[in-house]
């Protein structure tokens, strides 16, 4: 949410700030904004838009910059617009800020700064940033920057320019990644490590509370009380393949051909034997009574999913999204754990909630697909899912690799709850079955099914017990990215009142994947087509009825698998639904990725 970048060093910061920019651009793309020093001034450009429009607006300008700073917007305070694109001048234009997060106070910061006469030139919370600092007394830059610890309130990342210290850039973070990337011809920041591969040999996440003074020779580093601290890089292991679009026209679609990999790859990770599994602790999880799983969106969803796995397993799993577990009254259950999903690791919501459950006392596991994550640093236990970057905004292969890393950790505690030797071995070779069957997956009737819905106005997606969980993430999927009016309900719930909706304008699409509730879905499809609606089986079985306008055959895997392979047609289902109504899927209309203000 909102992406950061400042360079300083031997290249073109206009060049290598744009380039940085567009890598970030998943995390905002409402307008876009870079400041560098030229000439001893700092010169701004900023536009409402995507980065191209900031490219084809900085045109020939900036040309021999050294150092500066640039921004890619998710609006939360003011619309999006020039004026309230980043980067932010002072008044008298003596600093230049950019910022990720959300100044909590900024209201009285800024009436404040208003009766000592300063001026605002935009709608935002993070303008009283640069205002702040130009007005403040200390009689050192560094100061200045360490006093915005005891002024703002709330999340912030942030990077700073001082007219009069020409190639230098300084940055505090609380509550908001940065990262420090460090290579022979000089020093970047950047709100995440992807923009800095090709670009820099070692990288540095920063912690909390901390402060970064970088040139062109060197970067310091100072804790909030400004001492000193020692600083260890960790190398770049990212290639430019792993985020390179390669031959797909987008993102979206290459991540959905990665599934089988992100699942593969995933479960390798997920033997017993080696980490993580190892460090968890035997000792509370073979006593354990209550499971509750907490992410946001699509990661929630794959808790859904691995609610269903659990209780096949007799093992209770409460989810919750992360937004609720945050402020609902707490109450303590005996032996439970919590398990926190995040592909990001930077969900504010969820590091949040985290943060609840470890002040008391709760043993908290983290699956994440981003090893460098603010959320792996306070997890007491983490499981990396292996999916690789994603960079489209709504996520596919991370939800695949979300749920198989839940059903080898259920499989994991059930074992150790039973003292029967873990048969983590018999999960991978039913999860080898199910990459297989992906991997020779073709995608029946999808590309019939998208030109039917590009020109629907409702969808409903259902399912009952597991295939209920795939039906919310498919709806989310498609509503997103598509911007059709979708909605997901348990199929027997559909006559308790939505069933007023259905008529010949609706396309059901009903998922049916567990044999002992198959009779009872059929009986609901008679219900819905004798509403007139447009049914579409998404299904293993083999199945003949008028009912049916359509099936999505999907292989067969064992079943408690079979979530794993019944989403992997609709997540393409949307892709292709969005591509064909002249959208584009790997950014969709007021979203972005890695959501990290409340
Ligand atoms: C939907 C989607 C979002 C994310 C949610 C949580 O396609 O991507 O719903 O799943 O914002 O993000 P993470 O997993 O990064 O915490």
């Amino acid at each position: 949410m909102c992406g950061i970048i400042g360079y300083v060093g031997n290249r073109s910061a206009k060049l290598e700030i744009l380039e940085g920019l567009k890598m970030l651009e998943y995390r905002g793309y409402d307008s876009a904004g870079i400041c560098c020093f030229e000439k001893g001034e700092l010169k701004l450009i900023k536009k409402k838009g995507k980065v191209d429009a900031l490219k084809y607006a900085c045109n020939e300008q900036l040309k021999d910059a050294h150092c500066g700073i640039g921004h890619t917007r998710w609006a939360t305070h003011g619309n999006p617009s020039d004026k309230n694109a980043h980067p932010f001048l002072s008044e008298n234009n003596s600093v230049a800020i950019v910022h990720n997060g959300i100044i909590e106070n900024f209201e009285m910061l800024k009436g404040n700064l208003q009766k000592q006469g300063v001026r605002f030139r935009s709608e935002t919370d993070s303008e009283v940033i640069a205002q702040l600092l130009q007005k403040s007394k200390c009689e050192s830059e560094l100061k200045k920057v360490q006093e915005l610890f005891s002024k703002l309130s709330g999340s912030f990342a942030i990077a700073i320019l001082f007219k009069g210290l020409e190639n230098q850039i300084f940055a505090i973070k609380k509550n908001s990644p940065l990262i420090v990337g460090k290579s022979k011809d000089g020093f970047y920041l950047s709100s995440d490590v992807n923009a800095l591969v090709d670009k820099t040999t070692e990288y540095r996440i920063m912690e909390e509370n901390e402060i970064v003074w970088i040139d062109n020779q060197d970067c310091y580093v100072f804790d909030a009380n400004l001492q000193a601290k020692e600083i260890t890089y960790t190398p770049m292991n990212l290639t430019k393949e792993d985020i390179s679009i390669g031959a797909f026209e987008h993102y979206m679609h290459k991540e959905i051909m990665q599934v089988p990999t992100a699942i593969k790859l995933t479960i390798n990770e997920c033997e017993p034997m080696v980490n993580p599994y190892t460090k968890l602790p035997k000792e509370i999880l073979k006593d354990l009574k209550h499971i509750t799983i907490i992410g946001c969106g699509t990661a929630f969803n794959a808790g859904m999913t691995a609610q269903h796995y659990a209780r096949e397993r007799d093992l209770i799993v409460d989810c919750v999204y992360a937004s609720e577990y945050r402020y609902r009254k707490f109450l303590s259950q005996d032996n439970e754990i919590c398990v926190f999903i995040s592909q990001s690791g930077e969900t504010a919501d969820t590091i949040e909630a985290l943060k609840i459950a470890k002040s008391h006392n709760i043993p908290c596991i983290v699956i994440t697909n981003v090893a460098t994550s603010t959320i792996n640093k306070l997890a007491d236990y983490v499981i990396p899912t292996k999916a690789g970057p994603e960079i489209a905004v709504a996520s596919t292969k991370a939800y695949n690799a979300q749920i198989t890393a839940l059903f080898a950790l259920i499989d994991y505690i059930y074992c150790l709850k039973n003292k029967i030797n873990c048969r983590t071995c018999i999960l991978k070779d039913k999860l080898y079955d199910v990459v297989k069957k992906l991997e020779n997956y073709s995608f029946n009737n999808i590309d019939e099914l998208a030109e039917i819905l590009k020109d629907t106005e409702r969808v409903f997606f259902i399912g009952r017990g597991v295939d209920y969980a795939t039906s919310q993430e498919a709806s989310l999927k498609l509503k997103e990215i598509s911007n059709i009016h979708s909605e997901s309900l348990y199929t027997g719930e559909l006559k308790h009142g939505t069933l007023a909706l259905i008529d010949h304008s609706t396309v059901v699409i009903v998922i049916s994947t567990q044999k002992n509730l198959f009779d009872k879905t059929m009986n609901s499809i008679y219900e819905i087509k004798a509403r007139g609606a447009k049914v579409v089986l998404v299904t293993q079985f083999e199945v003949e009825s008028d009912a049916i306008d359509m099936i999505i055959k999907i292989p067969c895997t064992d079943q408690m698998l079979m979530a794993e392979i019944s989403i992997y047609p609709l997540q393409m289902l949307a892709y292709k639904t969005a591509v064909l109504k002249g959208l584009d899927p790997d950014k969709p209309r007021n979203l972005a990725k890695s959501v990290t203000v409340e």
